[in-house]
């Protein structure tokens, strides 16, 4: 696997960052994962737009263009092969002696790395999910690499053997541990607004104005605990998910119990529209 590290294209083994790189040290600095179909990459603009919405957030200059980003990720798609793959890439602040407040100058440390990526298949049976408090801080639309609090809740639902883990704010949806959520009541579909208290998914936006589109409307709005407990259908929805049903939730089955209509329907024109 070849990766780009500060401007240079290398063997993932060479490419090396000093130990006091403040992500390292403090998880200061923010990410993106972009995924390309076929060697092209899907949704690019809105990809940078919510990078540079994070930079900004964090007060992180950006270092590079939107024509120099491009010209970085398709040099690394090439070198990796072309085809379909996952780009990761993360800005963080660079590397200062350890000290909390920004250091005056210092360069950001830029990577990006490729993995394979095989976009889903549209499954028969659903996933698992539970549910947890969500223990995160109030800024979670922010993509920063600090994600102790995902890592902590994933690791739940593993241990549950479940998929995901779905959180709960104050009585109401927020997201997945790394998914956005919908649920369909009587035909309803519904998703929480975007506010701090969720990472504004790429594939959440893209699903919305996919639905619309296909004529199947999709409320964004807020969602309480109880309508997520009594939902005819509950959907995951990520970059490398697509859109995923979810059939049991705390053990308890989701509706019929089965792969929902509305979702089969959305799963459709997600693939229809996203070529
Ligand atoms: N995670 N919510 C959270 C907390 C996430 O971490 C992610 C994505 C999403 C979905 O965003 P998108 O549709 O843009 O992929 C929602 C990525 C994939 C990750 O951390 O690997």
């Amino acid at each position: 696997m070849i990766v780009y590290l500060n401007g240079e294209f290398l063997p993932l083994a060479e490419a090396k960052i000093p130990v006091l790189d403040r992500g390292f040290i403090f998880g200061d600095g923010i990410y993106e994962v972009i995924p390309v179909y076929d060697g092209q990459l899907f949704r690019i603009q809105e990809h940078l737009q919510r990078l540079e919405n994070s930079l900004a957030k964090i007060q992180l200059i950006n270092p590079y263009t939107r024509a120099d980003w491009l010209r970085f990720m398709n040099v690394l798609i090439e070198r990796n092969g072309g085809g379909s793959q996952t780009i990761y890439l993360q800005v963080t602040r660079g590397v200062e002696k350890r000290q909390h407040h920004f250091p005056d100058s210092v360069t950001p440390t830029v990577l990006m790395t490729s993995s394979p990526f095989s976009a889903p298949v549209k499954v028969t049976q659903g996933y698992t999910a539970i549910t947890r408090p969500d223990i995160r801080w109030l800024r979670c639309d922010i993509k920063s690499t600090a994600l102790l609090g995902n890592v902590l809740l994933r690791q739940e639902a593993i241990a549950n053997d479940a998929k995901e883990t779905i959180l709960i704010r104050d009585g109401y949806l927020t997201e997945g541990a790394a998914t956005n959520v919908f649920i369909v009541i009587k035909g309803v579909v519904m998703t929480p607004p975007k506010t701090n208290f969720i990472l504004h998914g790429i594939t959440r936006d893209v699903l919305i104005e996919f639905l619309q589109r296909a004529g199947i409307p999709c409320q964004e709005t807020p969602v309480s605990e109880s309508q997520l407990r009594t939902a005819d259908e509950i959907w995951l929805t990520s970059t490398s998910l697509e859109v995923a049903p979810v059939t049991r939730l705390d053990n308890k089955p989701v509706g019929s119990g089965q792969v929902g209509a509305v979702w089969s329907h959305a799963w459709d024109v997600f693939q229809t529209f996203k070529q």
